[in-house]
């Protein structure tokens, strides 16, 4: 693979996650990772306070938007909540693999009969969850046979993609084949602050195991320069990509 060609496909590859509270803060940060980066995600905290006027803006600058808000509902709901999505310009969706099989195939028809179809992620087990966190809500299998039961259940409901910790991407390559979208989050570069993130990688190691797509948030945005920490988070994307294809 030559290398230019591979530090452009490795902008596909990275998304921010831009958790902050504010219109000022997002355009802001927006600005700085504007030419370095393809991709941006718009989770709860941006959305609550800004709503869809900045996916819409985002989306107006050229950003790719993943709208990530884990929609868990009753089928009837999910579905008119992708439509809706939609609307606004976002490129790729979650919900929560746990509404299981009708909640899932609701909302892979409703994405599926849309013009601009986004492309769907199940959620499976939440990055900052292990094992005794799984035992408190009832759930007494490991992280990673409940990610793969999960994932296995979301894919036979028409979903694309899976947001997975690094931990067990390795196995749903396996389990799934290179077709899968595997976006993986709790993405930390070497020395990074860990925060509340449970399973982590360094994202050379996620691209290694398989990982499509890394969500990095905190490493980027409480940076001093976003910028500089993102390029050079895309150039260990590269270099891992590289070894990859050798
Ligand atoms: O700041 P940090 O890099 O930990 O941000 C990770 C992002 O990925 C957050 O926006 C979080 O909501 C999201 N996420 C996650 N674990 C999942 C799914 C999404 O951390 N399983």
């Amino acid at each position: 693979m030559r290398v230019d060609a591979t530090a452009s496909i490795a902008k596909d590859r990275l998304v921010v996650a831009l958790d902050v509270p504010t219109v000022a803060q997002a355009r802001e940060l927006a600005a700085q990772l504007r030419g370095n980066c393809r991709w941006v995600k718009v989770g709860l905290e941006l959305y609550l306070a800004t709503g869809n006027a900045m996916v819409e803006e985002l989306a107006a600058q050229g950003f790719s938007v993943f709208l990530d808000l884990k929609f868990h509902d009753i089928p009837n709901t999910v579905a008119g909540a992708v439509r809706s999505a939609a609307l606004m310009g976002a490129s790729l969706l979650t919900v929560h693999a746990a509404g299981g099989p009708a909640m899932l195939s609701a909302a892979a028809e409703a994405a599926a009969a849309l013009p601009n179809a986004p492309r769907l992620l199940a959620v499976t087990v939440l990055t900052s969850m292990d094992r005794t966190h799984l035992a408190a809500i009832g759930i007494e299998i490991s992280a990673a046979d409940q990610v793969l039961r999960l994932a296995r259940m979301a894919i036979a409901s028409g979903i694309q993609g899976l947001v997975c910790s690094a931990e067990e991407v390795r196995l749903l390559r396996q389990e799934l084949g290179e077709g899968a979208q595997l976006v993986v989050p709790g993405i930390r570069p070497a020395g990074a602050a860990v925060g509340d993130q449970k399973r982590i990688a360094t994202p050379a190691d996620a691209i290694r195991a398989g990982a499509s797509q890394l969500v990095v948030g905190r490493p980027i945005t409480q940076a001093a320069d976003p910028a500089k920490a993102a390029q050079s988070i895309l150039d260990e994307i590269a270099s891992a990509m590289l070894s990859n294809s050798m």
